[in-house]
């Protein structure tokens, strides 16, 4: 199986469409979504659209719970807040009870998708540290895990000890476990503006990390027209 990992699409469109159409093109069957399509960008409502029609798993993020209001607002900083608020105004019913369907953990025989950490996901806690990911790695019950939340993308890998790596392939050994952070689709925060999200082939037995430009002007366009945080625009040009 070829799978499409993606996360924090944060209602960015044009930066969806770009990756899914390249995944499609390199032959991915099924997608895996690791939360947080909505929040910061002005397509949240499209981007929940095409993310519910894609086949496939996927579970929901900080952002996702902000707008059903299940994630209290005095956690997100107030470009957030505003977008948050923004989204809820946009988006319909049915896109709602989509969100509210997602599950905080899936776990597979191949995968495990979380948006942050499997110990209390509900928290949002990030992963920065072998330390951190090694407490994420002895709750994994499938050998690789999926994460996104930090918008960072860096794999971390554990036999007896544990190392992170940055490389575009990871070519997955036996007896180790992997815990992979997918970067953000969205809104990468790497210095790197271009789109992030991995291809994991079950077979070959790799994870490939892609980056794909996309219409980054018009994403902005749009933010800044709705009225929403001109720095949520801003920022999108410098990855950051
Ligand atoms: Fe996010």
């Amino acid at each position: 199986m070829r799978y499409g990992v993606i996360s924090d699409i944060h209602g960015n469109l044009e930066a969806l469409e770009t990756m899914l159409k390249f995944m499609r093109k390199e032959g991915v069957e099924e997608y895996l979504f690791l939360g947080d399509i909505v929040g910061y960008g002005a397509d949240p409502g499209e981007c929940i659209e095409i993310v519910s029609n894609l086949p496939g798993k996927g579970v929901a993020g900080n952002h996702d719970w902000g707008v059903l209001g299940l994630t209290p607002l005095e956690y997100f900083n107030n470009s957030a807040v505003k977008a948050v608020e923004w989204t809820r105004e946009v988006i319909t019913d049915t896109q709602l009870e989509f969100l509210e369907k997602l599950p905080l953990v899936v776990e597979r025989e191949d995968f495990t998708l979380v948006h942050a950490t499997l110990e209390r996901p509900e928290e949002w806690r990030y992963i920065y540290s072998t330390y951190e990911a090694h407490q994420n790695m002895e709750m994994m019950k499938s050998s690789v895990c999926f994460c996104g939340h930090t918008h960072m993308p860096i794999y971390f890998v554990e036999n007896r000890h544990i190392t992170f790596g940055k490389e575009k392939l990871i070519e997955l050994k036996e007896n180790h476990k992997y815990l992979v952070n997918v970067g953000s689709v969205g809104q990468p925060r790497d210095n790197d503006p271009r789109a992030c999200g991995v291809i994991y082939d079950t077979e070959k037995k790799i994870i490939e990390y892609i980056r794909q430009e996309y219409d980054i002007s018009r994403a902005q366009e749009k933010i800044w027209k709705a009225g929403l945080p001109e720095f949520l625009g801003t920022r999108l040009q410098y990855g950051e």
